[in-house]
């Protein structure tokens, strides 16, 4: 099975023709399908995701055209010759409706079974973790997050002692984030060790502007300090990180041709003359098996549930030029928008909620003064997996209360605007 670029490959391998288009198609289509049984279950037509520019204009030899839309005539193509089917739209992404259905129905005309359990992933990962590891020891850097919180706890069952957990002010962290990861780690009984990076970090970030400088020059002392960490600690062979799928595809080439959108700071961060060997245990999962894993870890859902936030943190929401200034303005009005959407009730519907401070002065009046101040951007997205997003229509009201608290409260913003962009074509991060 085929998607997207997937059916386009397959169909350059059997002379179907691809060209590029003026038309590029994002977003929601209607498709029609035919009578097959990948679309067995599902009658009428169907709502898709496409994300595409180059498009399918000739069928390849021995396929025939099961579904299609008013924008893409070979939207779904068969072979039943070669046992292959090709996909234009998404079914894997949480917008094509009946995505769950057609891939179910193709995992039973494989004469496979759905058998993925998390009980029986962590069972499999850890026998793994042991085997890799053997006797030797393993740093893992933890953010806090989801991800690396899961990843350290499953290395942890594997390995207990053997794995020292490191949390590092990167100085790109929320307000008093360095205390909330401490208790929680406590509450996890897991030991943690805390390393005060800030002004090493800020100082290396000194008038970089470019995004991906700045993932870069973060990624990479990350792993300076890690490597620190193991000269202080003793050896350590294995460096183990919180990376999961969305990283890798956006990241780097996994195993296709996939541009960089962005070097996520635990892959295309990485020098390649790192001294220790990877373990990324949850690096083939999705957010939601991530958290399924945890939750059957018996981890508490208010560390699960956490919002994700980014390995290179306020650096890639601070716009241009990093200053420590400007991140603590960035701080506060960060702190009042998690604080906010939480008394609405909506921390746990929404996927991330978040403030951008903008490279941006406008002027406003404050009393009788004038001022001339930062412009701030709030981001809210709903997205199942961070491959796509929506952007959430959060209440006028509460866009009220955040603009008002923010603009009343935080000494350095006088202007709030809303971002209403989805992903694609934008990205839930700016930079
Ligand atoms: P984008 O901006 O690429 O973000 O649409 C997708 C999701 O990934 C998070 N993100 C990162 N996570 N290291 C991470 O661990 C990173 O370098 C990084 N960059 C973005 C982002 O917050 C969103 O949830």
């Amino acid at each position: 099975l085929g998607i997207c670029y997937g059916l386009q490959v397959i169909s350059r391998k059997y002379r179907g023709r691809i060209k590029p288009t003026d038309h590029r198609e994002y977003g929601l289509a209607r498709l029609k399908t035919k009578d097959n049984p990948l679309f067995k279950g599902i009658k009428g037509e169907q709502t898709v995701w496409m994300s595409h520019g180059d498009k399918l204009v000739s069928v390849p030899k021995n396929f025939s055209v099961v579904a299609s839309t008013a924008n893409s005539k070979y939207a779904a193509i068969f072979s039943p010759k070669n046992k292959i089917y090709g996909l234009q739209f998404h079914p894997e992404v949480v917008h094509t409706k009946s995505g769950k259905m057609i891939l179910k129905n193709f995992i039973s005309i494989c004469g496979a079974k759905r058998n993925w359990t998390a009980e029986a992933y962590i069972e499999r990962t850890v026998k793994e973790i042991k085997k890799e590891v053997g006797d030797k020891k393993v740093i893992c850097g933890v953010s806090g997050g989801v991800d690396s919180t899961v990843a350290a706890v499953l290395i942890y069952k594997a390995i207990g002692r053997q794995l020292t957990s490191v949390f590092v002010n990167n100085g790109v962290l929320r307000l008093k984030e360095e205390k909330k990861v401490i208790k929680m780690f406590k509450e996890l009984k897991m030991p943690v060790r805390y390393v005060d990076e800030e002004t090493a970090f800020l100082k290396k970030l000194k008038g970089i502007s470019d995004p991906e400088k700045k993932r870069k020059i973060i990624g990479n002392y990350f792993i300076e300090v890690f490597d620190k960490e193991v000269k202080k600690l003793g050896k350590h062979d294995f460096l183990a990180q919180g990376t999961i799928y969305p990283d890798m595809i956006e990241s780097v080439s996994v195993k296709g041709p996939s541009v960089t959108i962005k070097s996520h700071h635990n892959v295309g961060g990485l020098p390649a003359k790192m001294k220790l060997k990877l373990v990324e245990p949850l690096k083939y999962l999705f957010k939601d098996e991530v958290r399924k894993i945890g939750r059957t870890m018996g981890l508490p859902e208010h560390v699960l549930m956490r919002q994700p936030f980014p390995g290179p943190g306020l650096a890639v929401r601070v716009l241009g030029e990093i200053t420590k200034e400007k991140l603590d303005i960035l701080r506060k009005a960060d702190d009042i928008i998690i604080e906010e959407i939480k008394k609405a009730g909506l921390y746990h519907k929404i996927w991330q909620t978040f403030g951008v401070l903008l490279p941006v002065k406008t002027v406003g009046v404050m009393g009788d003064k004038r001022t001339y101040e930062n412009a701030l951007a709030i981001r809210a997205v709903h997205s199942k997996d961070a491959m796509t997003a929506e952007w959430v229509k959060l209440p006028y009201e509460l866009l009220n209360t955040l603009s008002s608290r923010i603009i009343n409260e935080v000494k350095g913003i006088n202007r709030v605007v809303f971002d209403i962009s989805n992903k694609p074509p934008g990205t839930i991060e700016w930079e």
